[in-house]
């Protein structure tokens, strides 16, 4: 029998991937490949919940599938998928919904922020129903472990709860997940504005860069990154710029916080500012040319999802016909 553990993971095709995201999430869901059962999924029903245009959300999605590919996810070891696919994700949403309570949802940060300043008649309830959606993503595979960056921790707890509380009122059902975030990395923050969280859908491209960024634009951007006055490269209090900037070198070099602060000591922001776009360039030109390879060939990319999509049904099929059963549903003929 199978016994290892499963993962279960996914980004929004929103914007472009950053970095935020690569180092994040989509890098470590590739190291996990050899050890776990992944399914890794391109969450296109969550993208919905802000307005899309549907021809570019289309294309979008394609050129997730072949971001995932070329970041080095195989789909000889992972199920890549589209959610929207698989219309299990729906349907468990809908009954975790009956469970979920109007207090907890409206205490998820990011509903909060998303509907900053908004009156609540133009607030979209998809927004706010948001997290109950992920969890029927996480808990249709019974996944043991989610890979996400620290943001996505309190959709987390909230995925466990549900768990709970189903299995507490309907019996033994779900598997418990925990979440998997990485100790450098969990939240990289913008270069425009280093108290925020770097965003694939931020207005300003200079506060992020994408995973498919020429290297001269990765330059650029790492050369405009807002710092602080000074001038020593080492963390502290103000100077949140520079600690991410080593955030982003210690997770694409391994080197640690110390081994930085000694390397660039006496030496001023603009070398370090170069040496940071250096290794980042380094690790991401490979994926780069691997990503318009895959995009070309529309035909591969078409068989990884329509093989992602079957193998991920099998697996929520049978989740949902147990649910539906310990729910009181008459079994389906
Ligand atoms: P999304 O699309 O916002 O982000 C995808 C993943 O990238 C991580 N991330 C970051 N990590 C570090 N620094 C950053 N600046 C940064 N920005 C984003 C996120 O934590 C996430 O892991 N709701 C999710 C998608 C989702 C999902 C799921 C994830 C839907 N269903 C089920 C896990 C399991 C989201 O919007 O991620």
């Amino acid at each position: 029998m199978d016994k290892k553990k499963t993962i279960l993971s996914g980004v929004q095709p929103s914007g472009v991937m950053t970095i935020g995201n690569y180092i994040g999430a989509v890098r470590n869901w590739t190291q996990m490949q050899e050890d776990y059962n992944c399914l890794y999924m391109i969450v296109d029903l969550h993208a919905i919940t802000v307005r899309q245009d549907p021809v570019k959300l289309r294309q979008r999605c394609m050129e997730f599938l072949a971001l995932y590919l070329a970041c080095g996810l195989d789909p000889s070891k992972s199920t890549l998928f589209f959610q929207s696919h698989v219309h299990q994700h729906a349907e468990l949403s809908w009954a975790l919904s009956t469970i979920s309570y109007m207090g907890e949802l409206s205490r998820m940060t990011q509903f909060k922020d998303k509907t900053k300043n908004k009156q609540d008649a133009n607030i979209g309830v998809g927004l706010f129903t948001y997290p109950v959606l992920m969890a029927a993503d996480i808990l249709l595979y019974q996944a043991d472990l989610v890979p996400v960056g620290i943001d996505q921790k309190q959709h987390l707890e909230l995925t466990r709860n549900l768990a709970e509380r189903f299995n507490h009122q309907f019996g033994d059902m779900f598997t418990v997940p925990e979440p998997y975030i990485p100790k450098i990395g969990a939240k990289i923050t913008s270069l425009s504005d280093p108290l925020k969280k770097m965003s694939k859908s931020d207005e300003n491209v200079n506060s992020f860069i994408s995973v498919i960024d020429e290297p001269d634009v990765i330059l650029r951007k790492f050369k405009r990154a807002v710092t602080d006055s000074g001038s020593e490269v080492k963390r502290g209090e103000g100077k949140e710029g520079i600690e991410n900037l080593m955030s982003i070198m210690s997770a694409f070099t391994g080197k640690t916080f110390e081994d930085i602060e000694g390397e660039f000591q006496g030496k001023g922001y603009g070398d370090f500012k170069c040496a940071v776009a250096e290794c980042v360039i380094d690790e991401l030109t490979p994926v780069r040319e691997r990503y318009y390879d895959y995009l070309k060939n529309k035909d591969y990319l078409q068989s990884v999802y329509k093989e992602g999509a079957e193998r991920a049904s099998y697996i929520a099929s049978k989740t949902i016909k147990k649910v539906y059963r310990k729910l009181g549903f008459v079994d389906k003929l």
